[in-house]
């Protein structure tokens, strides 16, 4: 898909179909041109409603308000309404901006044409895809709000980066078990650094077993395919600052010998999610090429059961010497991260460090299913999540850890037990338990994200289709771009 910026205007444009976004419910505005048409259509321009008026090619997508949120799921589902329909190969869109000079809205409308057009067509015989080849945005203004050519270049490049690398993350994420496993996970991500220019090291069993890292080992056992540690690397010279992310990439979760119920692993394809999310925050920091150093690690491991299976009982001994009680093989994510981070932590001495994570049920209860949880041991460094969330459509809230929950994952026998004692606070003694593998330096540096709400998505809302949402991409871009922004200030 190809984005042109013009000063022509929007009338002047040639193209299949214009969108037009309308937030005025009483259709009064003079730009809605076809107010009785639409008023006869029974149009009344709620949030994401549509009126196709094929004669006029004219696409008109009701919001409420002209802010981020408000634009970037009308827009999404009105290119989405789109796919299939051959005839719409170049749009139109006018540039519609909340406040003056700010492109947050500008970049919105980009995201949510790149977001709208995804399918996932892999396993389809007959592939309906978006047709949409070209979009040309007029920086004539709908709501005469002055904006110059270079920022809005700059919004759109963004936006599609980031909206583009959401994409690849859902494409892995909805790839089958079959389809993409440990090694799979590994090639994608070699294949992406060397088109990207990012360093890649991938460490096998063996390099695994050589860095102590007992407990991911232990989880990975009883499948055929062997587990992956991926570490991608963006340094660019002098960099403001270093940051490292890691991810839980469980190709597939059946829970183990504790084995999940028939109705809970179906869509467990998806607890690979966070390494996935890895993936594309590191294309997309990449491609924009960000004045910070990031570093990517993924824990790309498979659950499974077998006669070589790790046991409820076993004592697992962590890469930091820490030992662990196993009372459930499907606290796994925890388990295969505890290693990761402090891989991460021995490798790179990072100045941020967050983890992405389909970690708890109990986060998808607690919160809701289009919410990720934000923990750690650090308020400014949860509300620098939050802000990432908020500024790019994401939902995110804090969820505080305190000194009562820490106290059910004591273990008789072994530091720590890989499960509470308790039915209640799931998400947050899942965070506490991460804490245990983060080291003094980082200790208020370290953010932990429970993305197993919205990072699978079983009925479509917002800008997301059915499958992988891509949860956590986004979000981390816009936190990264805020650090750029205030480090060294
Ligand atoms: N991958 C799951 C968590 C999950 C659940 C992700 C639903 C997405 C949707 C994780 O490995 C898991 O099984 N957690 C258990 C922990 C429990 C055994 C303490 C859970 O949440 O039930
Ligand atoms: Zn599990
Ligand atoms: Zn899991």
């Amino acid at each position: 898909m190809n984005f042109n910026i013009t000063t022509d205007n929007i009338a002047e444009i040639k193209s299949d179909l214009e969108i037009i976004i309308v937030i005025d419910k009483d259709l009064k505005h003079r730009f809605v041109a076809d107010r009785k048409l639409l008023k006869k259509a029974g149009f009344s321009g709620g949030q994401n409603e549509l009126c196709h008026l094929i004669e006029k090619n004219r696409l008109y997508v009701g919001a409420d308000s002209l802010k981020g949120d408000g634009v970037r799921p009308a827009v999404a589902a009105a290119t989405r309404s789109l796919i299939g329909k051959k005839a719409y190969k170049t749009i139109k869109i006018a540039t519609y901006l909340s406040h003056p000079r700010c492109t947050a809205s500008l970049r919105a409308v980009v995201e949510g044409i790149v977001l709208g057009s995804y399918s996932f067509t892999t396993y389809k015989s007959e592939k309906v895809k978006s047709s949409i080849k070209k979009v040309e945005i007029s920086l004539e203004g709908y709501n005469e709000l002055e904006i110059t050519p270079e920022s809005a270049a700059r919004a759109v490049h963004n936006g599609e980066i980031s909206a583009n690398a959401t994409n690849f993350t859902r494409d892995i994420v909805n790839t089958t078990p079959d389809d993409c496993y440990p090694k799979v996970m590994a090639d994608i991500a070699q294949a992406m650094a060397k088109e990207t220019g990012l360093k890649c090291k991938v460490l096998k069993p063996k390099e695994l077993k050589k860095e102590k890292m007992e407990t991911l080992l232990a989880v990975a056992r009883a499948s055929r395919h062997k587990p992956r540690v991926i570490h991608l690397a963006h340094k660019p010279k002098n960099p403001k600052a270093v940051i490292s992310l890691v991810g839980k990439g469980l190709t597939y979760d059946s829970g183990g010998l504790s084995l999940k119920p028939a109705d809970y692993m179906v869509t467990m394809k998806s607890d690979k999610s966070g390494g996935s999310a890895v993936l594309g925050i590191m294309k997309a920091i990449s491609e924009m090429n960000l004045p910070v150093e990031v570093h990517g690690f993924v824990g790309a491991v498979e659950n499974m059961i077998g006669g070589n299976a790790y046991k409820p009982d076993d004592v697992l001994t962590a890469k930091n010497g820490k030992t662990i009680e196993i009372r459930n093989t499907d606290a796994e994510g925890r388990l295969v991260l505890a290693d990761t981070l402090c891989y991460a932590q021995q490798e790179v001495k990072a100045d941020y460090l967050f983890d992405f994570a389909t970690l708890t049920g109990a986060c998808v209860v607690g919160v809701g299913h289009y919410t990720s949880g934000v923990m750690g041991n650090d308020d400014d460094i949860k509300s620098l999540v939050t802000y990432g969330a908020k500024s790019s459509g994401e939902l995110a809230t804090k969820l505080d850890f305190n000194p009562y929950l820490k106290k059910t994952i004591k273990s008789e026998i072994a530091d720590v037990c890989n499960i509470s004692n308790t039915r209640y606070g799931g998400a947050i003694t899942a965070g506490q338990f991460l804490s245990e593998f983060i080291d003094n330096d980082h200790k208020d540096k370290w953010a932990h994200i429970d993305i197993a709400g919205p990072a699978f998505v079983e009925h479509a809302w917002g800008e997301n289709p059915y499958g992988a949402s891509g949860a956590g991409v986004r979000m981390t871009i816009r936190l990264i771009e805020k650090i750029v922004r205030t480090e060294g200030k």
